[in-house]
């Protein structure tokens, strides 16, 4: 047994204490992170400027001790490597330009490895300063949610775009995704060269896809990027998160053999139990916004969830990102009740 618990638990060992993180956890509720954040003129800079992501990596460690840290970076960095120009409006969300797949079809997965080199250095950096007990995770963008971002050029309207796109130009559609599979996976890879200790592959448009789609745009995919770095790092743990896909949590298991399942707020988790099985991890699933809101409901939807997790193959985190308005105390809140079981 290893000090990091969750690890631990990624590696199929029951820990005394339930593991917890929350996706977002570096980010703008922080006052630490605005501080930073306000001097540098754009998202992606910071992504891209290892001393300063590196920075924002360990702040949330530093202030609540969560059990994991996530690397800072975004999922958007895939298309920037691949040569479709990212940008980050202030209060827009992302903006990407034209997608010309005969281009990024020019790239090499070495070229991609090469430009998110900062990405690397980060990750060496924050290695040398994590606490002993705080496992490292790296992350991509499933090949379909990162592709809707390129498709449509932004997010929003339940990704239309994209599915029109397919329907329209299925072709493309998968040379795109074939592009996207083999990007992420190189990039996983290295990630875990570098050395973070675990992967979450986000897929945070899975509710978009009918169910026949969902297999073809996404869990295949995942699966494929899943046996990349499996047959390069035997068994390394990967989280995946397919949100708004709770009725699809069987299935998703069957097809990728994640090591453990991220499940949203609308997600049943006895039923989510049943459908992956005792061993498969469950990582979940407070409604941010109930951790937003505070007071006694929050400390119900808590022990609710901790209700499922005592025993049980569980990490503590919340359904989705943590919201910027978050009070800091909220936070603090959660980590003590879960702290006391
Ligand atoms: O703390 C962490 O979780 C690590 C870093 C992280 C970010 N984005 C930083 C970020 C991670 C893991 C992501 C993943 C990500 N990025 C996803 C998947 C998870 C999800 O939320 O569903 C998606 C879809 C994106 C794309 C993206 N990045 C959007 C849509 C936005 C704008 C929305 C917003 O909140 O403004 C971003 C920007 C972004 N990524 C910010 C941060 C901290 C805020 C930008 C800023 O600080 O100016």
């Amino acid at each position: 047994m290893s000090k990091k618990i969750l690890l631990d638990r990624l590696n199929g060992k029951v820990t005394h204490k339930i593991p917890v993180w929350f996706m977002r956890q570096a980010g703008r509720y922080l006052p630490e992170y605005r501080e930073i954040r306000a001097d540098v003129p754009d998202f992606l800079t910071m992504c891209y400027t290892p001393k300063l992501a590196a920075e924002v990596t360990l702040q949330p460690i530093r202030r609540y001790g969560f059990d994991g840290a996530i690397l800072f970076s975004d999922i958007l960095v895939i298309p920037d490597a691949l040569g479709q120009h990212v940008r980050f409006e202030k209060g827009e969300g992302p903006r990407l330009g034209d997608l010309h797949l005969d281009q990024l079809a020019q790239k090499s997965t070495q070229d991609v490895v090469d430009y998110l080199s900062p990405v690397m250095e980060t990750i060496d950096r924050v290695k040398t300063d994590l606490p002993k007990s705080t496992t490292f995770l790296g992350f991509c963008g499933a090949p379909f949610t990162v592709a809707s971002y390129m498709i449509a050029g932004k997010g929003g309207d339940g990704q239309d775009g994209i599915r029109q796109y397919y329907y329209q130009q299925p072709e493309n559609m998968m040379k795109l995704i074939d592009i996207l599979v083999e990007a992420s996976a190189a990039y996983l890879i290295a990630q875990i060269k570098a050395g973070v200790e675990a992967v979450q592959i986000f897929e945070s448009w899975a509710s978009a896809l009918a169910p026949d789609d969902l297999e073809i745009l996404s869990l295949y995919p995942i699966k494929r990027i899943i046996d990349k770095i499996h047959s390069e790092f035997p068994n390394f743990p990967v989280i995946v998160f397919a949100k708004g896909a709770s009725e699809h949590l069987e299935n998703i298991q069957n097809i990728t053999s994640a090591h453990a399942q991220g499940v949203d707020w609308s997600t049943d988790l006895t039923k989510a139990r049943q459908a992956v099985g005792e061993k498969t991890v469950l990582q979940g699933n407070l409604d941010p916004i109930a951790i937003l809101a505070g007071g006694d409901m929050l400390t119900k939807k808590v022990e609710a969830i901790l209700e499922h997790a005592k025993n049980q193959a569980f990490i503590f985190n919340l359904g989705h990102g943590i919201r910027q308005t978050t009070p800091l105390e909220n936070v603090q809140k959660v980590l003590d009740i879960i702290r006391s079981v």
